[in-house]
């Protein structure tokens, strides 16, 4: 049998992990979210789901990758054989995400070429929907595909591609720069947003509390899918990443720093787009909360290329937002093609990882298509609800469910122990066995009891079918399908 495949050092696992869970999710979507939901309320559910769920779930991801030496599939079929469909649901719910999510850094990549002439203009919006996307009228709508997105989408899987190639190795050396420099790069937006005027009305928006938020259900829901896409749980990334590791390794420790980090980078990163929020809130007149309104995918594409345009050396900045973007989202994207190319590998070792990770690679493109025609936000947009808060949420619950009731807690609690510095406490069997399948339960009954009510933002029926039901539908019935017919 071959030698499973090694991270040169601690250190870099630590990098590559970390690297995964601080993408653009702690840049838009963290941000947006605490604006929503009423400021510096959200950051307590927030925190209160990271230890509740974020902690206790990345320690079980990384102990059983670890323990079992095998990616997602393999890991949950050592459990017992049919389980293996949690591990291909988790793929490929993470497939799903990444093959919009490379559409995204294709956009970034396209305003990355614009910030050196900021050639978006005055009308950041107009330039955004009908310059770049070519939005069309409706979902309906498909209109043609992007030429400009496309290209870009294939230059963004192309240095996937060639950062996972060589496997762990070459991901390696990737996230020694890919993980470190969007930090750096960060650290020099914060110092210049929070010197610009106005600067502090925006971060007393972001961080002022209101209470009575956090007696919305929805806060909460938010606040936990926020955790799940965050940390790349539920994804099969993590444990793919764990079952490099020697068997021997660190896990409570290593958990709990990517973890921290990972929240850490996400307030940071709120200070910088509110602070910024508020400089341009000032010049422009138009109160922060509307501005905050534009959040979401395009606070990246509207509202930042128009507040970097203001700012002294604007081309300077612009170029560092936006290579901050693309290092921050490529480490992401190539851990779930690792994760991917992991699962393919354990099952058929002689093919080369090279080769497996092409056909992943040519297949996450193929895919993204879709998304880069003149209706793809919209469609982006229909598949990102239903993939994250139904599909994330069920790998996740039935991940809990194997390990604590079919596993056993206990057994993989003395393991972790036997090889971390942190001990675990009972605690933790609590967490997994009760606590987090109920949370789990309750969020997946409120989400769906909303999405019956009120369609998701105002989409056709049939869209939301298409889109988001059927894909959803899709994923989960293959993972069954491949359980049952799995006999070996
Ligand atoms: N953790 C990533 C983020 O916050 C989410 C992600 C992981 C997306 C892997 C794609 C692939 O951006």
């Amino acid at each position: 049998m071959k030698q499973r495949e090694r991270w040169s050092s601690k250190l870099i696992f630590i990098f590559a992990a970390i690297g995964s869970a601080v993408g653009l999710g702690n840049i838009w979507r963290f941000p947006y979210l605490a604006a929503k939901y009423g400021g510096g309320a959200f950051l307590i559910p927030y925190v209160i789901m990271l230890l509740v769920l974020g902690v206790p779930l990345l320690i079980m991801e990384f102990a059983i990758g670890q323990k079992m030496q095998l990616g997602a599939v393999g890991s949950f079929k050592k459990i017992k054989r049919k389980l293996s469909g949690i591990g291909l649901g988790a793929v490929l719910c993470g497939f799903v995400v990444v093959s919009y999510y490379t559409v995204v850094m294709a956009w970034c990549l396209i305003y990355f070429i614009y910030s050196f002439t900021l050639k978006w203009g005055a009308s950041t919006k107009d330039f955004f929907f009908n310059d770049v996307l070519h939005i069309s009228k409706g979902v309906g709508d498909i209109g043609f595909i992007s030429v400009e997105i496309i290209f870009a989408l294939v230059v963004v899987w192309t240095l996937i591609y060639f950062s996972v190639w060589k496997g762990v190795k070459s991901v390696g050396k990737v996230v020694m720069v890919t993980m470190p420099l969007p930090i750096i790069l960060l650290i020099i937006l914060f110092i210049r947003g929070i010197t610009l005027p106005g600067a502090m009305e925006g971060i007393v928006f972001y961080l002022k509390p209101n209470f009575a938020a956090l007696l919305d259900i929805e806060v909460w829901s938010a606040a936990m899918s926020q955790i799940f896409f965050t940390l790349s749980l539920a994804f099969g990334i993590m444990i793919a990443y764990a079952s490099y590791q020697h068997e021997s390794s660190d896990i409570a420790k290593t958990a709990i720093i990517t973890s921290l980090v990972n929240s850490g980078i996400s307030i940071f990163a709120g200070f910088v787009v509110f602070s910024t929020l508020g400089y341009m809130a000032s010049t422009s007149g138009v109160p922060i909360a509307e501005l905050a309104k534009e959040s979401g995918p395009s606070l990246a594409f509207i509202v930042f290329p128009k507040a970097l345009s203001l700012i002294p050396f604007a081309p300077f900045f612009a170029v560092a937002f936006f290579v901050m973007l693309i290092t921050l989202g490529i480490d992401s994207a190539f851990s779930l093609v690792e994760a991917a190319s992991t699962v393919i590998y354990d099952k058929y070792p002689h093919v080369r990882k090279q080769d497996i990770s092409l056909y992943v690679c040519v297949f996450g493109f193929a895919c993204g298509i879709l998304f880069t025609t003149f209706a793809g936000l919209y469609y982006l947009d229909i598949t990102d609800h239903f993939i994250t808060n139904y599909g994330l949420v069920i790998v996740g619950l039935l991940e809990v469910w194997a390990v604590g009731w079919l596993y056993g807690v206990d057994k993989l609690r003395n393991y972790i122990n036997q090889v971390s510095d942190v001990k675990i406490g009972k605690w933790w069997n609590v967490a997994i066995k009760y606590i987090i399948p109920v949370c789990l339960v309750i969020l997946l009954i409120g989400t769906f009891l909303k999405d019956i009510r009120t369609p998701y933002e105002g989409y056709p029926q049939w869209a939301l079918f298409c889109f988001g039901w059927l894909i959803l539908g899709g994923v989960l019935l293959i993972s069954y399908l491949f359980a049952h017919f799995s006999n070996e």
